[in-house]
């Protein structure tokens, strides 16, 4: 019924996953695996719903009068991770870095800390210090190809560094951690206990393999609901990002009006038209297609698995519990990061994200985006493997 194997043509549409390519220098032939798109179209059900409005023809000022909206998310947060939502904590938003970035403005001063757990997606960093807030970082713990929190150090900065706001990334990117509500409730009891507020960026919820559990944070006790902003979007779900919505939502008062004040002042009004219904669509009839897309990369998952563990031993794939985002620890070849990401350029031809733009801990490894047909990914694997079979291990 859904046919996640058709290789669809994105070169000349504008694309930054394939048209960058060619203005940064690199290779014409080279296979993007960056950027945190898929290489799927959107779910029929969505496409339908903008396929019709196209044809209507007009794209005046808008915004969800009804209540259907409303219900789509309500629905779809309460089936599938138990969290019922009110109507009045809904903040629509272009994205949810728009919606850090204003988060950010609302509830700090500039100078004040804010901080973060890298390795961790990079405009988390930028957000911070390009509203000239201090950046701290709580770097995540790495053994056994597995991370965890450092919990003994996260409350020792927040402490410390006199931490206003802590930007928790739930389920993590890039390390594919779904963090359990152990972990969290370790996290946000810290919180509360230093008045510490919580930005949880829950954008890669829906990608989570079997096996594993999203909790949204806010959903674990009212005190974290009352401490925090949980930050949404249909964008990664349902491959929507070029479409600008997101979904904000904000259940203590005071957070929301100060919020929506920043808001105001950036002079944000009405969401995006074509995004606000894909948005409805998806969160109404994409459960199906969603189900299928995730047991599909759950096979490309195994296939980047398998090839590594065969053929490329020197290179360890850290276990996402969900994301479709695989991160690659490539230091046993100890290779300078620039050489690395040379040579998967230029020799191997396939793009990724360097590690080290992700922060403290992203040095010698590289993120790799499976969302994409298997042929993609077995041709990206096979330049992998023919690349790197010859390099010697050094560590
Ligand atoms: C953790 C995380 N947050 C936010 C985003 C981007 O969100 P938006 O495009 O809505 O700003 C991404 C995209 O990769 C992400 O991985």
């Amino acid at each position: 019924m859904y046919n996640f194997d058709e290789i669809i043509e994105r070169h000349g549409t504008n694309s930054i996953k394939y048209d960058l390519a060619a203005k940064k220098g690199m290779p014409e032939d080279i296979l993007p695996f960056w950027v945190a798109d898929m290489d799927f179209k959107s779910p029929p059900e969505v496409l339908k719903a903008l396929s019709q409005r196209v044809n209507h023809g007009i794209f005046g000022y808008s915004d969800t009068i009804d209540e259907s909206y409303f219900n789509a998310l309500y629905n779809w947060y309460s089936e599938r991770f138990d969290w019922q939502i009110r109507p009045e904590w809904v903040i629509k938003s272009p994205g949810v870095v728009f919606s850090i970035c204003t988060a950010i403005r609302a509830l700090t001063k500039p100078g004040d800390a804010v901080m973060i757990q890298q390795p961790v997606y990079y405009p988390f960093e930028n957000s911070v210090k390009d509203n000239d807030r201090r950046i701290i970082v709580n770097q995540l713990l790495y053994s056994d190809g597995r991370y965890e929190m450092n919990f003994d150090e996260f409350e020792r900065l927040i402490v410390e560094e006199n931490v206003k706001l802590f930007i928790l990334c739930n389920p993590h990117n890039p390390v594919g951690r779904v963090w359990t509500s152990e972990e969290l409730i370790h996290a946000g009891d810290i919180c509360v206990r230093h008045g510490v507020y919580v930005i949880s960026d829950e954008i890669h919820q829906d990608f989570i393999y079997p096996g594993y559990r999203h909790t949204v944070f806010a959903g674990l006790k009212p005190e974290y609901s009352d401490i925090s902003i949980t930050c949404t979007a249909p964008s990664k779900t349902f491959n929507l990002p070029g479409l600008q919505i997101s979904n904000v939502f904000i259940s203590n008062a005071k957070i929301r009006r100060l919020y929506t004040e920043e808001l105001r002042r950036t002079g944000y009004s009405q969401p995006n038209l074509m995004g606000m219904l894909a948005c409805q669509a998806a969160y109404e009839k994409g459960a199906q297609w969603l189900d299928k897309l995730i047991a599909y990369l759950a096979d490309n998952l195994a296939l980047i698995r398998e090839l590594l563990d065969d053929e490329l031993p020197s290179i360890s794939l850290v276990e996402p519990e969900g994301t479709y985002l695989v991160w690659l620890d490539f230091s046993r070849y100890g290779l300078p990061d620039r050489e690395l990401e040379q040579l998967l350029i230029h020799k191997a031809k396939i793009w990724l994200s360097p590690g080290p733009a992700f922060g403290a801990g992203g040095q010698g490894f590289q993120r790799f985006n499976i969302a994409c047909p298997r042929a993609v990914l077995q041709q990206g694997l096979n330049r992998l493997k023919e690349s790197f079979k010859d390099i010697g291990r050094k560590i």
